[in-house]
């Protein structure tokens, strides 16, 4: 069994036993978001640095007495985590900051962060027995969570905006989950998956509901810091969609302080669009509650107007003493295109974020020269290449000819 003790409501308090609630707070609704607890002294006799110095299973599962899967048979071969944190001195030169590392999530294996959840989220519905499993995104969750029921032997039911860029639904399709291309936005399918799941009993993996899967994405932040040393960053920074990553990163620091890991939370900066950034509104003006609104920006996966994990969400960026930023859609095409060309890193729009607010605070001239600074990159660029052709521009269309290359290189001025 897991080392879980109780399941918390983010906004009232009360708690509850794994078999009390499967998703939100009974007594608050969807917006009562549950925080998974431990039994942290049991913790730390399973989990202590010298023993992770020792495990050479280089996989999030390496922190599996601090996650909530119950039968540890019921995790999937398919190798999820422990993706690279980049060192880059020419971006700190760049930026005027100590030290810059670039988390590359898109190394997942269906390309996105999303897959540390699902691996969870699968083996919690294998935990308590489910044959299907159901979940509404905006492509990313949605694609992790086919591959890992696909491997797992689940039947999937999956509801995207229809415009979902084509690369995700491709991967829906591929691991054979049945998908629900839905007329609307993802509030629409978020809704229609709710309605769906309520009916026909499926195991829910909506991740701003279920209180399993955020565990699964805290093991993010738990490699930034081990990668580290223990020697955790002072700022970190995540594009925010629904607000799940964002919460993970809290999380996952809150855990290594009180498993005694770490003595301290960097300050958690969440990076929206500024054509849909309603996290980012409440922080500036300071209030207690997420205002819903419509919004449009070129980064998909975070095309989201309703963040259902709002409470945690805001919980993380205060609480860590952090910050919202937001940016336009071109600061985010050039972050692509940079990001791409300084490390070679290669993210989707959503995917750069982090680091289109990161630029963003440097240029501002609020970041201070000593700090370290890590940023995730949440998901591969090849999820959805429309967006990134927007960046990259053309190929020159050349004869196969000598002379005709000769003169097209002379017109770019490059020989
Ligand atoms: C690539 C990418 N980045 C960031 C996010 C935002 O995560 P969250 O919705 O947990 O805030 C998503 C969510 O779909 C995503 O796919
Ligand atoms: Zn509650």
């Amino acid at each position: 069994m897991a080392n879980v003790t109780e399941l918390r409501c983010v906004l009232c308090g009360r708690t509850y036993k794994e078999e009390e609630t499967l998703y939100t707070c009974p007594h608050c609704g969807l917006d009562g978001t549950l925080d998974v607890l431990y039994d942290y002294d049991e913790v730390k006799k399973e989990l202590t640095k010298e023993g992770l110095k020792n495990n050479r299973n280089y996989t999030q599962w390496r922190y599996f007495p601090i996650l909530p899967v119950n039968d540890a048979s019921h995790i999937q071969p398919l190798s999820v985590g422990f993706t690279p944190l980049y060192s880059s001195n020419k971006l700190a030169h760049k930026y005027g900051v100590k030290q810059v590392y670039i988390k590359d999530d898109g190394r997942n294996p269906t390309g996105s962060l999303k897959d540390r959840a699902s691996a969870v989220g699968v083996a919690k519905a294998l935990d308590f027995g489910r044959d299907t499993i159901a979940c509404s995104s905006t492509g990313n969750a949605a694609s992790s969570m086919a591959g890992f029921a696909a491997v797992a032997g689940l039947k999937s039911f999956i509801f995207v905006p229809e415009d979902a860029p084509i690369a995700k639904v491709t991967q829906l399709l591929i691991y054979g989950a049945i998908v629900m291309l839905v007329k609307g936005d993802y509030e629409d399918a978020f809704r229609l998956s709710e309605e769906a799941i309520e009916k026909y009993g499926w195991y829910n993996r909506n991740c701003g509901i279920n209180p399993y899967l955020l565990e699964g994405k805290k093991t993010c932040g738990m490699e930034i810091a081990e990668q580290l040393e223990w020697d955790v960053p002072d700022k970190v920074f995540i594009a925010v969609g629904d607000g799940c990553c964002i919460s993970s990163l809290y999380k996952a620091f809150y855990d290594l302080k009180e498993i005694g890991f770490t003595d301290r939370m960097p300050q958690i900066i969440g990076v929206q669009a500024e054509g849909c950034s309603p996290v980012f509104d409440a922080i500036k003006s300071n209030k207690d509650r997420v205002e819903f609104i419509k919004g449009s920006t070129i980064a998909d996966s975070i095309d989201v107007g309703a963040p259902r994990n709002w409470a945690k969400a805001l919980r993380a960026v205060r609480e860590s003493r952090g910050d919202m930023v937001a940016v336009s859609d071109e600061e985010i095409l050039d972050a692509m295109r940079e990001l791409a060309r300084d490390t070679g890193v290669f993210g989707e729009p959503a995917g750069v974020t982090g680091f289109a607010g990161f630029k963003k605070m440097a240029l501002e001239g609020r970041l201070k020269e000593d700090e370290r600074v890590a940023i995730v990159v949440t998901g591969n660029g090849l999820k959805d290449i429309k967006s990134a052709q927007k960046a990259a521009g053309q190929g020159i269309s050349v004869e196969p000819d000598i002379d005709d290359l000769i003169k097209k290189l002379s017109l770019i001025g490059s020989n």
